[in-house]
This record gives structure tokens, sequence and C-alpha cells, in this order.
């Protein structure tokens, strides 16, 4: 089954509001007061609503695609299996079971991912779940991921059905024109109480917010300098990084459009300077030289090197491990590993255009 875009903004808006009277029911029962449970002023919780979009997405994927047929496939052909007998129940079990999987992967992820991204930028913690057993951090839990995975399960066996039949029951122009309009105003709604929440952030550091362009100069300087001066740092300035640019020039370039981002964010822009100096500590020509599939092992030889000039923070690790993704398999944990893994990528591919710009020049 295809979904199309506007059955996905019907599921996104109306599970978007859904959600909001779930919490807004479930909140304030338990605190026996009126609770809003959303980041956002109106009445909708867009993470439900991109929940329930994925899940259809993922149900209609693994409808489609062969995974089932290559795994049955690969399991006849290994020795002492050949006889068991595929029947329909048994193929029903394992794709219930790779789709709760599946489900369970997109909520509890989701659920992660909001709260960790919230907590770190502006110290909003939507859920605790402190005193619950089997935790990761304190934003996902067995117990709530077990309660989306229900959720998730009653929302394809019921919810999709029905909320499917009312949209298809609906004049088709007025529900186009209701749903664009919901959508609308759910986006202008977040991007209202991102801009106010960022505001109130840099309220918080009033230091961040009044710097001048020379003091934040002087300030990246300041960290910089003692890895900058270091002999083993210094040595990148001998080596071309993308045909012209120095690997030095590079790497000062990414820590300091890194330095500028991370700052706004109001993250760890010391960690994020210093990891992005770090990040391409290699002492070879990559073109002509050095190990086979540079892409991919450089990271780890730059960390190698990079632990032999400093004493590295956790996220510093991770920017150096984890900045050439998703050519290296493990995506970067940190946002300040994502802040040098984007900066990183836009100045190579700026590098390699000045390089083209030149030859078509010549
Ligand atoms: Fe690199
Ligand atoms: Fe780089």
């Amino acid at each position: 089954m295809q979904i199309t875009l506007l059955e996905m903004l019907w599921l996104f808006v109306l599970f978007s509001l859904s959600g909001w009277l779930l919490e807004f029911f479930f909140r304030s029962f338990r605190r026996k007061r009126l609770v809003n449970p959303g980041f956002l002023k109106g009445p909708w919780l867009p993470i439900y609503g991109i929940c329930a979009v994925l899940f259809v997405l993922s149900k209609t994927h693994l409808q489609e695609s062969y995974i089932l047929l290559k795994i049955l496939a690969y399991l006849s052909t290994t020795t002492g299996l050949e006889l068991i007998n595929f029947s329909d129940v048994y193929l029903q079990v394992i794709n219930f079971i790779i789709k709760c999987i599946v489900y369970l992967c997109i909520a509890t992820g989701l659920e992660f991912f909001t709260g960790y991204l919230f907590d770190r930028m502006f110290h909003i913690q939507f859920w605790d779940y402190s005193n619950e057993r089997y935790r990761i951090k304190n934003y996902v839990c067995l117990k709530y991921s077990l309660c989306w995975l229900a959720l998730a399960l009653g929302f394809e066996y019921i919810l999709t059905p029905v909320s499917f039949s009312v949209f298809y029951k609906l004049p088709s122009n007025v529900i186009k024109v209701i749903i664009i309009t919901v959508a609308e105003i759910i986006l202008i709604d977040f991007i209202y109480r991102m801009i106010q929440a960022i505001r109130a952030k840099r309220k918080e550091n009033p230091a961040v917010t009044n710097q001048q362009p020379m003091d934040r100069l002087l300030e990246f300087a300041d960290i910089i300098k003692p890895l900058y001066e270091h002999p083993d740092v210094a040595r990148l300035a001998k080596y071309k990084h993308h045909r012209e640019t120095s690997r030095l020039d590079h790497s000062m370039e990414v820590a300091w459009l890194s330095y500028v981002i991370a700052k706004k964010m109001s993250l760890d822009y010391q960690a994020v300077i210093r990891g992005a100096i770090l990040h391409d500590l290699f002492f070879y020509d990559w073109l002509s030289e050095g190990p086979r599939f540079h892409g991919l092992r450089h990271p780890r030889i730059s960390l190698k090197n990079a632990g032999k000039v400093t004493n590295l923070s956790n996220i510093e690790i991770d920017i150096i491990k984890k900045h050439m993704w998703p050519l290296t398999p493990m995506p970067p944990r940190y946002p300040e590993s994502w802040i040098v893994c984007f900066v990183d990528t836009y100045c190579t591919v700026k590098e390699y255009v000045l390089v083209l710009k030149k030859v078509y020049e010549e």
C-alpha cells in the first residue's frame, strides 16, 4: 500500500492532536490539576504525529520488501533446516516479531532523541524516568517503551483503519484545506516556540549574547592556542588536504565554524574547538600514500595521534572518531559531534568547489 503525502499529513495532524489529548488527561489525572503536556502553545504533540507516520511508512516498507523471503531463503539453504516447513503461521509470527522490533526502535528512538536534545539544548525535561528501572539516562525506560509498543500495535490494527475510513468519508477539498492549515499552524507554533526557547536560553547567559565579534575571536584563539602550537598539529600545515587547502587550514576553518554554531546553541564549544582542530590529525598525503580505505580508517588514526597530543574528553573522542559519519557506521553521539561532522562536510565540499573553479578558470 502506497501512502500519499496528504494521507501522511492527515495521520500527522490527527495523531498530534490525539497524542496531546492522551497526555493531557494522563498528566492532569496524575497531578490532579490541568497540565499542558507539550512544549508548544496549541493542543498538539508532534512527536505522536511523527511516530504515526513512521509506523505506517515502516509497515508499508516491511510488507513490500523481500526481507522475510531473503531470511527464509537463507535459512532453507542452511544445513539441518532444509526440512523445516515454513508454514503461513510461522511466516506471520516472524513478520510480527520483526514489526514489533521496528516499532519499538522507532518509538524509543524518537523518545530518546527528543528528550536528549531538549535537555541538552534548553535544559527542558519533558519527562523524567529517574524512578523507573531499566532506563537509558532518564529519557527512555523499558516500561514505557513496552507501552509505546502496545500503543503502536493498537494504532496499526484499530486506529489507522478507523482514521482512514473517516478520512475517505469526508469531502476531499474540505479535508485537504483543514489538514494543510492545521499542519501549517503546528509548524508555525513549533518555530515560534523554538525561537522563544533560544531567546530564553540566551538571556540565561548574557555574556554569550552580548559577546562582540572580537571577543569571540579572542576566546577562540585562547582555546585553540595550546593545540595549534603543538608541533604535531603544526605539522599539518605541510600536507595538502583537499588538493589546494592545507590540512591545518582545513582543520582551523572546521574548528571556527563549529565553534560559532556550538556557541549559539549553548553547547560545549571548548570540546568542539579541540575536537575539530584534531579531527584530521594524520601525517600522510592521503591521495598518494597511507592505508587502504583511508576514508574509513583515518578517524581512528587521528584519534590515536590526538591522544598523544592531549587528554581528550568523551565528547572530543566522539567528535574525532565519528566525523566521517555515515562513512563510519556508528552515528555521532553528541550534538557537538553532529556539528563538527556537518561543518567538516561543508568545508570539504567548499574546498573542492574552489579547486574546480580554479581548474575551470585556467
Ligand atoms: Fe576527515
Ligand atoms: Fe576534515
